[in-house]
């Protein structure tokens, strides 16, 4: 594996010495392991590491995090630890360990082991590889259940026959894998994934591990291959009864998704989108409010997430027919879409298609979302205007003018100040 080693970027080669330098003086055993491992085999880019530790992995989590000087975040219920660097990069840190299921599809009880131990917990046998990194054995790969053949055939395959009761998220992992890289579900894991889902383990599990794990298929690089295999495999129940990704569904998904590609071409400096949430948006689309609001209470999405859900489900039939009218001025447009989400403009731009308000929605993101005024609250204040929540209203006013061209130059803007600012209504104080 050493070759493997020496071909990563310089700054991993570091940090996987470091690491190997802080166990050889702590006289700990390290190793890498997991996701990390089967994507330096595949050639994959992959900037998590994962690492596990024969012994203390929270006091070597320590020690590596004081020796590259950075943070660290301890989850002491599991065990574990992760040390986080700069630009993206992370080290997960583990103790090996056995699991016990208290029940199947609850969380793992975790006691000690050993390495191997350790690998046998492990979902498929593509992650559960491990390369020494310490230092009497630097580089001696470590493959007791033939992962490095199963991705030379791509495959798919559980350790063991009860793997998707124990952990019934690994349903969903399987599928994940399964067509993120182009392979096959092995003919025995798939019958034991159908048996687990007829035994409706998934429904089993804690909704907020399912959440996790939906997010993770839906922020792929194509979520819709793992959805269309979902649909083939084991349905949608665990997320609602009523949903099926129908004909007509998929068809929107796949709007969404060349909506996406638009936005993410067209505004690459624009903030990042929450691709998963979309999706996620999308695949619910056909249904009622009621379900939708089911799902969110089950999932417990964060409130900012619930928030775009149902700002998506509740858009009035009047609000898209007005944004697909001729010649709607440029603050209405403004008006109309400033309050929603990009998220939910995404949706709208993917889902109504109409010339009128495929126009808005590009105007509104390439001219009017950048618009801004010449003038500030110490122009007001120098005009001798006492600041009050009057000055946001009259900030919109001049904003809405400036998009509908009205005014451009900042002297133009000062001049509509003092007119709005003679009109009573706005309840300007002098000082
Ligand atoms: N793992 C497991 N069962 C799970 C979740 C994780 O056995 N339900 C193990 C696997 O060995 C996996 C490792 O924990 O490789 C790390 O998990 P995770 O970071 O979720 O997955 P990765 O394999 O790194 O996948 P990805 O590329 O999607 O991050």
């Amino acid at each position: 594996m050493k070759k493997y080693l020496d071909s990563l970027p310089k700054e991993i080669q570091d940090l996987i010495s470091q690491a190997s330098d802080s166990a050889y003086s702590n006289n700990m055993s390290v190793y890498l392991v997991g996701g990390f491992v089967r994507d330096l085999i595949l050639g994959v880019k992959n900037l998590d590491l994962d690492i596990v530790v024969e012994g203390d992995g929270i006091k070597f989590a320590e020690v590596l995090s004081q020796k590259l000087n950075v943070g660290l975040i301890r989850h002491r219920r599991f065990g574990t630890a992760t040390v986080i660097l700069k630009k993206h990069l992370k080290v997960d840190i583990a103790t090996t360990r056995q699991e016990y299921y208290p029940q199947p599809a609850y969380l793992p009880e975790v006691t000690c082991g050993v390495l191997k131990d350790d690998l046998m917990r492990r979902d498929f046998t593509i992650n559960a590889m491990a390369i020494s990194i310490n230092r009497q054995d630097f580089g001696r790969f470590i493959d007791c259940f033939g992962g490095e053949a199963d991705l030379a055939d791509k495959k798919i395959r559980v350790l063991h026959n009860l793997s998707f009761v124990d952990d019934p998220t690994r349903i969903l992992r399987a599928i994940r894998f399964e067509q993120r890289y182009n392979f096959k579900l092995e003919p025995k894991t798939l019958k034991l994934l159908r048996e687990a889902n007829e035994l409706k383990m998934l429904e089993r599990v804690q909704p907020q591990r399912l959440r996790d794990e939906l997010i993770l298929l839906l922020k792929e690089g194509c979520p819709l291959k793992p959805l269309n295999r979902i649909k083939e495999l084991i349905k949608f129940n665990f997320i609602n009864s009523g949903l099926s990704l129908s004909k007509k569904n998929l068809v929107f998904l796949k709007s969404v998704e060349s909506q996406i590609n638009w936005f993410k071409r067209k505004y690459p400096k624009r903030r990042q989108l929450d691709t998963w949430l979309i999706y996620l948006i999308g695949l619910i689309d056909p249904l009622n409010i009621n379900n939708i609001k089911l799902i969110c209470k089950k999932f417990a999405f964060r409130r900012g997430e619930e928030k775009r859900i149902l700002a998506y489900k509740k858009l009035e039939p009047q609000f898209i027919k007005e944004l697909s009218r001729d010649k709607i001025k440029a603050s209405r447009v403004f008006s109309l879409l400033e309050p929603l989400s990009y998220e939910v403009i995404i949706l709208i731009k993917a889902k109504f298609k109409n010339k009128n308000l495929e126009k808005y929605i590009k105007d509104f993101f390439e001219i009017y979302n950048g618009t801004h005024l010449y003038i500030s609250g110490a122009d007001l204040h120098k005009l001798g205007l006492t600041p009050g929540p009057y000055y946001q209203k009259i900030f919109h006013r001049v904003l809405n003018a400036k998009l509908d061209g009205l005014v451009k130059t900042k002297k133009e803007e000062l001049g509509l100040i003092k007119k709005i600012s003679e009109d009573k209504s706005y309840g300007a104080k002098r000082t």
